[in-house]
């Protein structure tokens, strides 16, 4: 069926300069807004993003009766005290994976959950057996028939948990529901990311009691209430980190503000290595490039080592470096696959496995492409602003999931890049997920 559809128009060879502001996490603002359903009070989330992700979870938490109150962009008031009830299965909970995070919130609260698993995956089989695992081990009944996740229990009880591999999500929503089991959780082998942390500073607001998050083991005391709070939300780690690669590759100077630099080192060290400069301030980093950066080797581990989400990023820069790089991903099995649009833009670059192999060539030529997912999508666009001539890239539907004003912040920066409505075919599958 032919529809209007956006892709982005650019025009590449400016170096970006100047500065841009970071909005709110989109990953831990997903989980937050879920979780800000475990209280009959109104909870208040300042610094939300205003990406589609967050924006189809607030509309899949009104579908079952949760209160959205919208007070201006970046704020939202949630009252989760109208639930009506917890076997969800609309339309737009099948639309973002992330909606997984339902099951934590209302197994905690209500003791029972029935939640959708999203269908098709782009980056890789990201299965749930550790989530089902940890509500398990709480004395939840988990079934899974049909696509629907059944949870129920009597009544919940802290267990020790030991993830068998580091995962954010399981982390945060077992965290979720020990909130409000009763006696204590220890979960073991926890993810570390900063927005596992900004979950459980979150939970703690509301009155939860956990301690070590942001370590691998987490002491969760369960409640049996949790009340009202004002909370922000950390600033995205991984759209600062995506501003700081198009810096790198346009040989451009950009500040990048409202950042926590701490959450950014593993990204700023392999920038650091390649020949950029990077100067940190409390609250902003500045990341600047004169020279052709430098070939290095990168391995995607979880926090906080080099994350997943900014391997696509790394491996534009590196196609641009002056040698050999290689780039080994070990989160998700299918992270690679924005490499053919590259290469059609001049970049030459062998994947085998998990690992690609990149000889740096010196420019890209402008092409038609399309962004394959979130995160290779904002690559694309890094190398579109880097290549001569003009790129197209389609589908960018997939970058409005994560990143909120892309085009206009990378505009202020100097940067040719419009959004272009055309009549063309949709080639997403509707309910394929990234998040
Ligand atoms: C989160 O996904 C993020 N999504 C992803 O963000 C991010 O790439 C990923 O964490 C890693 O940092 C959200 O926060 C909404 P995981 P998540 O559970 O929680 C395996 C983006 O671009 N695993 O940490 O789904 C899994 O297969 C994205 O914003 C199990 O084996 O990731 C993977 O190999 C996309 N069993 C590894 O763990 C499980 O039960 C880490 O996955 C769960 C996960």
């Amino acid at each position: 069926m032919s529809e209007e559809i956006e892709r982005y128009v650019i025009k590449g060879g400016n170096p970006l300069v100047g500065e841009v502001e970071i909005g709110g996490a989109k990953n831990a603002a997903l989980a937050i807004v879920a979780a800000s359903i475990m209280t009959d009070e109104t909870v208040s989330i300042e610094n939300m993003p205003d990406v589609r992700d967050t924006n189809v979870m607030l509309e899949a938490m009104q579908s079952i009766g949760v209160n959205v109150d919208r007070i201006d962009r970046h704020t939202v008031r949630i009252n989760g005290s109208m639930v009506k009830n917890v076997n969800i299965d609309t339309e737009s909970i099948r639309k973002i994976r992330a909606s997984y995070y339902l099951m934590g919130a209302l197994l905690g609260k209500y003791k029972r959950a029935e939640v959708p698993l999203p269908g098709g995956c782009d980056i890789g089989s990201r299965p749930i057996d550790q989530h089902v695992k940890g509500f398990r081990a709480l004395g939840a009944n988990v079934d899974i028939k049909g696509g629907i996740v059944k949870a129920s229990a009597e009544k919940l009880v802290g267990a020790h948990i030991y993830m068998d591999v580091v995962t954010v999500g399981a982390t945060i929503n077992v965290m979720m529901a020990a909130s409000m089991a009763e006696g204590k959780t220890i979960i073991e082998n926890a993810a570390k990311e900063p927005h596992v942390v900004d979950v459980a500073n979150f939970l703690n607001s509301m009155g939860a009691n956990i301690k070590g998050a942001g370590t691998d083991v987490i002491r969760i005391s369960g409640v049996s209430r949790l009340r009202k709070c004002t909370y922000s939300v950390i600033p995205d780690q991984i759209e600062a980190g995506t501003f700081m690669y198009a810096a790198a590759v346009t040989k451009g100077d950009v500040l990048i503000k409202n950042v926590i630099p701490k959450h950014l080192e593993s990204i700023s060290a392999k920038l650091l290595e390649i020949g950029c400069q990077i100067q940190e301030f409390d609250d902003s980093v500045r990341v600047a490039a004169t020279k052709r950066l430098r070939p290095t080797q990168i391995k995607t581990l979880p926090y906080p080592g080099y994350p997943t989400d900014m391997q696509p990023q790394a491996g534009v820069a590196l196609a641009l470096s002056d040698g050999v790089s290689t780039i080994t991903e070990s989160i998700f099995e299918n992270r690679f696959r924005y490499v053919d649009e590259l290469v059609s833009m001049g970049a030459n670059i062998r994947v085998e496995g998990n690992t690609a192999f990149i000889e740096g060539v010196e420019s890209f030529t402008g092409a038609h492409i399309k962004a394959p997912d979130l995160r290779a999508g904002a690559a694309l666009v890094i190398a579109g602003l880097a290549a001569s001539g003009s790129t197209v890239i389609d589908d960018i539907y997939y970058i409005q999931r994560g990143y909120e004003d892309f085009d206009s912040k990378l505009r202020k920066l100097g940067a040719h890049i419009e959004v272009e409505r055309v009549n063309g075919k949709v080639s997403r599958e509707d309910f394929k997920v990234i998040s």
